[in-house]
């Protein structure tokens, strides 16, 4: 049976910093609030032209410059997102068509802050049964455009980004090593966006009411958040057949440092076994976990052969975890520029509309009997 290496990685970030100082001028908050009940110090906000799908397909392609891998060379792209660009067509569809990858199938998941475990866990899984052999994961997030920037109790707690991961076949054991994926549909309630599916569409009410925007009960979620990352990091090493000792790093779900703290009680790890990046980026929702990966990379705190555990939990009610055993690249000898594959890419789907467009009025003069 081949392994999932994760041999590519990379994140993306809007540039324009939302700190806690600029939300107090906005919101009855200060500074040293949210700091002591979150961790949290600035997040990012993305811009008009910036959006999920961007900002994804800008750490995708980082991720695949690590790989050293062509888009055209993906079977399988995931994107998780709890602010996908529509309801349809998937932001993974718009991620495959940003970048080239003109030979992958590609889907969105849907599981809050949790999809990038799930999704990672699934594209692990596709390629150990042999129906993949490059899948790109992306967690791409533009959560301020559904922020009640009017409530203190979420608006301090969100920011945009986007972190990716390439996973990879490979005979050399190593990579991802065992997963663990829950849901509670009872607890559904305690964070969602109530408005703009099949349940409550969109009205001039929903969006008097801010019912598409995010609702939250907070400290519904931060007990059950206290329940269940421990619980989720021991299951997925007994299922690696690891020991708690074997762990380098733990890389959690960035929603407050709080809950991090709580986990690392639960499972009496001391607090620099854990990767926290949140002061900077708040929650990231499915793009937190890549992105402090990338960043635990970039800083020293992973290195080829360490056992990572990746463990997160959100809305739905969703938690679950992997176990990762570290490869880096895989050794390979191209080196993959994707400059002027990304204008092939542009012009190839340019073209495509344009075929589209023709077609559309060649069917309308001879198409109809
Ligand atoms: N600034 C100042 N005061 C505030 C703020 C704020 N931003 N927000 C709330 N308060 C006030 C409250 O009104 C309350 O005042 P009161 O005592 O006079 O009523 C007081 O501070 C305490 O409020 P609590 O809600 O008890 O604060 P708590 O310590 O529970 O912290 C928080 C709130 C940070 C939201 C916490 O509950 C939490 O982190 N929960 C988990 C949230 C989470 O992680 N969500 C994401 C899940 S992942 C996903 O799927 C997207």
């Amino acid at each position: 049976m081949p392994y999932a290496h994760i041999t590519g990685w990379g994140m993306a970030v809007p540039e324009t910093v939302r700190t806690n100082d600029d939300l107090s001028k906005m919101v009855d908050t200060n500074d040293e609030w949210i700091r002591s009940r979150t961790g949290i110090a600035e997040r990012r906000i993305a811009n008009d032209e910036e959006s999920s799908a961007s900002l994804g397909a800008d750490a995708a392609l980082r991720a695949l410059e690590v790989a050293n891998l062509r888009a055209a060379d993906l079977d399988l792209i995931i994107v998780a997102s709890s602010s996908p660009e529509h309801i349809f067509p998937a932001t993974a569809s718009l991620v495959q068509d940003r970048i080239g990858a003109i030979n992958a199938g590609a889907f969105d998941i849907s599981a809050a802050c949790t999809g990038f475990i799930f999704a990672v866990n699934m594209a692990a899984q596709s390629i150990r049964s042999g129906a993949s052999k490059n899948v790109l994961v992306v967690g791409a997030e533009t959560l301020s455009r559904f922020v009640d920037w009017t409530d203190r109790n979420t608006c301090i707690l969100f920011g945009d980004g986007a972190g990716a991961f390439v996973l990879q076949e490979n005979e050399e054991p190593g990579g991802v090593l065992a997963e663990v994926m829950h849901s509670d549909g009872s607890g559904g309630d305690l964070l969602s966006i109530p408005a703009g599916g099949s349940k409550l569409p969109t009205t001039e009410a929903t969006i008097q009411a801010g019912q598409h925007l995010i609702q939250m009960d907070g400290k519904g979620v931060f007990r059950f958040a206290t329940r269940v990352m421990a619980r989720a990091t021991k299951e997925a090493l007994e299922k690696a057949d690891l020991e708690i000792e074997d762990l380098d790093l733990v890389i959690p779900h960035q929603a407050n440092t709080r809950i991090i703290e709580a986990a690392a009680r639960g499972l009496k790890l001391p607090m620099d076994k854990f990767m926290v990046n949140l002061d900077k980026y708040g929650n990231t929702s499915t793009a937190s976990i890549p992105i402090a990966t990338v960043e635990a990379f970039e800083s020293g705190r992973i290195t080829p052969g360490d056992k990572i555990v990746m463990v997160g939990f959100g809305g739905g009610l969703t938690w679950g975890a992997l176990v990762a055993e570290w490869t880096g690249p895989l050794p390979t000898e191209r080196k993959v520029r994707h400059g002027w594959l990304l204008f092939l890419a542009r012009i190839r789907s340019v073209l495509l509309r344009v075929l589209r467009i023709v077609e559309g009025m060649l069917w309308g003069r001879y198409g109809r009997s």
